[in-house]
């Protein structure tokens, strides 16, 4: 019977920067509508592994399929056509440009011919735009003309987040989104992840807060030391049983042992 395939698979997925190996073995597949939550500790790959998925570098060795088809992504605009968006780690903002700027970024709207040929910009549509897709999804900023450099962290944060929302039409990504924010604001992106699972949108969230990930995820990859070594439904896991496989504590204690 013809079952449907994940919107994402990655297998094996290899990278390595001379001689540190950042990533040994990146397994991950995600469903439409699911929030996939990427765990482990410092260094352990989450970063590396979902920059090869959005396109930022490329895997030494590994596959990547998008429903089904293989894909090579050699920029993050070719991981963009393909609907995947993604917020990093460090954000990537144009801190000179405003909100409507920042979200139509190498995507600018030019004004009708003729005034268009001569790359004259729309900004009154984009920014009614980003108006009305700050409203969607319920974002609070006080003006979509207020430069991005004059806000607070986690009004950047937001900006960041809408644009990915805002583009991603199969798959968004996000590096650690609420590392800088408050309770409020990070309530907010909360949110707006489950706003967009339940548009069908894949989101695979990176983050250390494992308290968030069991209140917004459906299922948890865990990475130690470049490898994916394990990945489980929310719901039959707990979050002793995440921090143990994180951490090899069982293998460490065993080492002890034998050590001591
Ligand atoms: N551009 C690079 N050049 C050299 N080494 C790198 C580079 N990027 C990452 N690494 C190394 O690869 C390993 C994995 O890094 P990565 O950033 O993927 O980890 P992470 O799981 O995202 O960690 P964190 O939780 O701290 O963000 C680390 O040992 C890191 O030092
Ligand atoms: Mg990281």
């Amino acid at each position: 019977m013809a079952q449907q395939a994940p919107l994402l698979e990655a297998n094996g997925i290899q990278k390595r920067f001379g001689s540190v190996i950042a990533l040994r073995n990146g397994n991950l597949t995600l469903q439409p509508g699911e929030v996939h939550a990427i765990v482990g500790d410092n260094g352990a790959g989450k970063s590396t592994f979902i920059k090869i998925i959005s396109g930022v570098m490329q895997q030494d060795a590994g596959d990547i399929m998008i429903e089904g088809r293989g894909v090579t992504m050699r920029s993050p605009h070719e991981a963009r056509s393909l609907g995947i968006e993604t917020v990093y780690q460090d954000l990537a903002l144009a801190g000179h440009l405003d909100a409507a700027a920042n979200l139509y970024l190498g995507r600018e709207v030019l004004l009708p011919a003729p005034l268009g040929w001569f790359g004259l910009l729309d900004k009154r549509t984009m920014r009614r735009k980003t108006e009305a897709d700050m409203r969607r999804l319920k974002i609070g900023i006080k003006s979509v003309e207020q430069s991005v450099m004059r806000m607070s962290g986690g009004q950047r944060q937001a900006v960041a987040v809408a644009r990915a929302v805002a583009w991603g039409k199969r798959i968004v990504i996000m590096d650690e989104p609420t590392a800088a924010l408050g309770v409020r604001e990070s309530l907010m992106v909360l949110e707006l992840i489950r706003e967009i699972r339940n548009q069908g949108i894949g989101v695979i969230m990176i983050s250390h807060s494992l308290p968030e990930v069991f209140d917004v995820a459906d299922r948890i990859t865990v990475m130690r030391l470049g490898q994916s070594i394990a990945s489980f439904a929310a719901d039959e896991t707990s979050v002793e049983g995440i921090v143990r496989m994180m951490t090899g504590a069982e293998a460490q204690y065993l080492t002890a042992a034998v050590d001591g």
